[in-house]
């Protein structure tokens, strides 16, 4: 078969109303989780924080499932955080990706965790678990979020040290960042605890809200619906327990068509 056919044949195999784009780099922080870069199709748009249909071919079916896009809406490349998992439909497979491969997306993104769904305000906080960081990944590279918030917090909870890698190396990145650095400033903060060994912060989101930890640590105020503004990204439960202490301090959730306190989306499983 000569290279023409093989290509041929590969772009048969891709369905309509997706892309294929290459992969780029791929990254291993743990056994469970994983980054890989690969290239943006031209005229793919997406606003920071939002998520995309991603896939393979597996068997000859494409597989798909949810991903938060981790690079921002300027990036030319696309970022993604997963985890994996030994017998997930498709993360079983696409933690074996390596530069060069084809990824599949679906055309459209969407999502709640986007600035458009936030009324104004001084202080963004972005609370996030496991890979819940993704979106929050894209939106503190996001120019308009330091436009829009004087002081912006991301709190990231793991079960161990190792995972807290990604969102640390990332914000030394954007710090290192001759660019960014120069918009991003003091502005943004990183809150990283772990609940499953020891570390200088310890203990669940929930927990530190509550007993008012995770404020006397970042010497700011307790929530406060006048001033803070909110972005959730976590399991199922960690959203309904945010959510509520979230409510609790009288702040209510708004939607893309009505934007309000703060917003959430669960970190999709692979
Ligand atoms: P814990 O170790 O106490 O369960 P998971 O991988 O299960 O999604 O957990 C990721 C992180 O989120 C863990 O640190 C976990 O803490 C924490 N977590 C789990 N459930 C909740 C919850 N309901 N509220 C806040 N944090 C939670």
């Amino acid at each position: 078969m000569t290279a023409i056919a093989e290509n041929d044949t590969l772009e048969a195999a891709v369905p309509a109303g997706v892309y294929a784009e290459t992969v780029l780099s791929v990254t291993h922080y743990t056994d469970h989780l994983f980054r890989f870069r690969m290239t943006r199709p031209d005229g793919f748009r997406f606003r920071s924080g939002e998520f995309a249909m991603i896939g393979l071919m597996v068997d000859g079916k494409p597989i798909y499932r949810a991903y938060s896009i981790a690079s921002p809406s300027w990036d030319e490349q696309l970022e993604f955080f997963s985890i994996k998992v030994p017998d997930g439909p498709l993360t079983q497979h696409l933690q074996r990706i390596q530069p060069g491969d084809k990824v599949l997306m679906r055309k459209k993104s969407t999502g709640t965790l986007v600035l458009d769904a936030l009324t104004p305000g001084n202080r963004l906080y972005m609370f996030s678990t496991g890979t819940g960081i993704a979106p929050f990944a894209s939106l503190i590279r996001d120019p308009e979020t330091y436009e829009k918030f004087e002081e912006v917090i991301l709190t990231h909870t793991c079960r161990e040290v190792a995972e807290l890698k990604y969102g640390i190396d990332l914000v030394a990145e954007i710090k290192a960042d001759e660019m960014l650095s120069e918009i991003v400033g003091d502005k943004l903060r990183l809150y990283s605890t772990v609940t499953r060994e020891t570390y200088p912060f310890m203990g669940r989101i929930t927990d530190l809200i509550e007993n008012g930890k995770l404020f006397a640590d970042l010497g700011v105020p307790p929530l406060d619906p006048a001033t803070d503004r909110g972005m959730i990204c976590g399991s199922a439960i960690m959203l309904k327990d945010t959510k509520a202490l979230l409510e609790k301090a009288g702040m209510t959730e708004g939607a893309n068509n009505k934007p309000s306190e703060f917003v959430i989306e669960r970190a999709f499983v692979g």
